[in-house]
């Protein structure tokens, strides 16, 4: 059995105090609907803040990033072992911004989600093609790319604990939302790609995230779709009505 994940991605948003707010309304949703997992992921200056409203609630806390290194010269950048350390669980990695406007690339995207196993993180890989490459007819290509190329490597242990989230790029933070049809289309070609890289067992119980414009009125439907198993939710995490409407709506749609 698939726990619903719902998390949010404030992205290069907030500041001190309103990520403790919303953290807040986000633990308050946890509490809520016992049967959805329930995590934020704020901006890493804010995580520490963030963990600490989260104290003693079942909110998880992730990063939006990080390097692969444990530390050294990388200016700019956020090693793994610090996000441990500031209490995250999760880290999101080849979000499509970093694959397309910081040119992250599979190779390093790769590199990232073995240090996230190595430092005790559990990866959120994002996958999922743009608006040219659907138009073309490459939709599952590039995702079948996005996948194998990010579970290179891993154990059947690890794989299994991935959470992948398909984000159709043409659908993040432009209001278009996938219809949850053709949502669920593709969350089922990525588990019959885990399985043919594992097997069935395993591409049963990974957990597939879809993202792009998930908002309280979509909510439903996408998550009534069988192999939807939770939301990676940009701009409509940024405010905690709405949010916490995602996660009881998520808890509605999976009977939970
Ligand atoms: P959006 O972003 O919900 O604002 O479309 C989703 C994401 O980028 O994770």
């Amino acid at each position: 059995m698939r726990k619903p994940f719902v998390c949010g991605n404030w992205k290069m948003n907030t500041d001190r105090r309103g990520a403790a707010a919303l953290a807040q309304g986000a633990a308050r949703a946890a509490e809520q609907a016992r049967g959805v997992e329930v995590g934020v992921c704020p901006p890493a200056c804010y995580v520490e803040a963030v963990v600490a409203a989260a104290r003693g609630t079942p909110l998880a806390v992730g990063g939006q990033n990080m390097h692969f290194e444990a530390s050294g010269a990388f200016t700019g950048e956020v090693a793994g072992p610090m996000l441990k350390e500031l209490g995250c669980r999760y880290a999101i990695l080849g979000h499509s911004e970093r694959r397309h406007v910081f040119g992250e690339t599979d190779e390093f995207i790769s590199r990232k989600v073995h240090a996230a196993f190595k430092f005790g993180l559990l990866p959120i890989l994002c996958v999922g093609e743009k608006l040219q490459e659907r138009q073309a007819g490459r939709t599952e290509a590039v995702v079948h790319r996005h996948v194998t190329s990010g579970l290179a490597g891993l154990t059947g242990d690890q794989a299994r604990q991935v959470v992948i989230a398909y984000e159709p790029v043409w659908a993040i933070g432009t209001g278009l939302t996938a219809t949850p049809q053709q949502a669920q289309d593709v969350h089922a070609f990525i588990r019959g790609c885990l399985e043919s890289l594992y097997d069935a067992a395993l591409a049963g119980d990974v957990r597939i995230q879809y993202g792009g414009s998930v908002k309280p009125d979509n909510t439903f439907d996408l998550m009534r779709q069988a192999d939807i198993d939770g939301l990676l939710v940009g701009g409509a995490s940024l405010k905690a009505e709405g949010f916490s409407a995602i996660v009881a709506e998520s808890a509605r749609a999976k009977e939970v």
